[in-house]
């Protein structure tokens, strides 16, 4: 099952909003698309809290002993399927229960805790079979929070602003990505791809910045998603954009859509079967 950690120790690069969407846009891609039920688990490791928020806004906040927050500092870990809830408006798209008062302190506790930095990953291997995919978001500092997600994570996909310092923060991301590689043996964690996040065309640097993510990066680059009102319309609705503008599903099952942003999510959500399901889930249904 691909555990996909979103990442980017850069603050405000589109990592929450990519979550929120790529999770749901994966539960309404598996709903379409199967007769059996299939669910995408979503954690919310930010404090913030900001992806639950958007899923399950005022529901997502639990005492701190039945919250993420225990998983990550309680031994031995405690069961993970009390804490694990359904999202508002998607019901194979569960979630996490968090607290964020415990979580922030949790990521200050950590460093003193035995096997600080495995706790994510043990937490869910009792749950690993019940979903078909995890999302993991992740706050904006390198720290014992981002790498658990990265040691839990098969995959990463890492959402780039299209401007220039929004590249100039890859090298540090890189060298945790490397350092968890070298310090864990965990040579098979794969980067997913590179999303170039809050996209202007009209602006000549962000299509350079495009381009040059494509050189460098080969296929790794994905398409970029545009800035769009609609998506932060969206963010402060507590939505996700395929509930905020819903698609129309085709036969194909093919998320299709005249919002943009919908759309550029939903190819988002294509792009990640074809790259971590070997066969899509096309010939695994019919
Ligand atoms: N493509 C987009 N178009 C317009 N607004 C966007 C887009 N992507 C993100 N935003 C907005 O930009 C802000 C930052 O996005 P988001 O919270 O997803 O970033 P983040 O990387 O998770 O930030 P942080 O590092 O603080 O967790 C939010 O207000 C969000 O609504
Ligand atoms: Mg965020």
């Amino acid at each position: 099952m691909p555990v996909i950690t979103i990442a980017n120790q850069k603050g405000g690069v589109g990592k929450t909003t990519t979550a929120v969407n790529l999770a749901a846009g994966l539960a309404i891609r598996l709903r379409h698309k199967t007769s059996e039920i299939q669910r995408v688990l979503l954690i919310d490791m930010d404090p913030q809290a900001h992806a639950l928020m958007a899923i399950a806004y005022g529901q997502h906040e639990a005492p701190d002993s039945r919250s993420l927050a225990a998983l990550l500092t309680k031994l031995p870990t405690p069961s993970i399927q009390p804490m694990i809830r359904v999202a508002a408006y998607h019901s194979n798209l569960h979630y996490v229960a968090s607290n964020t008062k415990a979580l922030a302190e949790a990521a200050s506790r950590l460093p003193a805790l035995m096997a600080k930095d495995e706790r994510l990953a043990r937490a869910l291997e009792p749950v690993k079979e019940d979903y078909t995919f995890v999302i993991i978001d992740t706050p904006p500092n390198p720290g014992d929070l981002l790498t658990n997600a990265l040691l839990a994570a098969t995959h990463v996909l890492i959402p780039v602003e299209t401007s220039y310092l929004g590249v100039t923060g890859l090298k540090g991301l890189h060298e945790t990505i490397e350092n968890v590689k070298v310090a864990y043996h965990r040579t098979e964690l794969q980067i997913l791809g590179y999303l170039p996040t809050l996209f202007e065309e009209q602006r000549s640097e962000a299509s350079e910045i495009v381009e040059k993510l494509g050189e460098r990066f080969g296929e790794l680059a994905l398409p970029p998603i545009h800035k769009a009102a609609e998506l932060a319309y969206a963010h402060s609705a507590h939505l996700d954009i395929f509930t905020f503008r819903p698609p129309r599903a085709r036969g194909d099952g093919v998320l299709r859509s005249s919002s943009r942003a919908t759309q550029e999510y939903a190819m988002l959500v294509e792009e990640v079967f074809r790259r971590t399901m070997n066969t899509a889930i096309d010939s695994r249904s019919q």
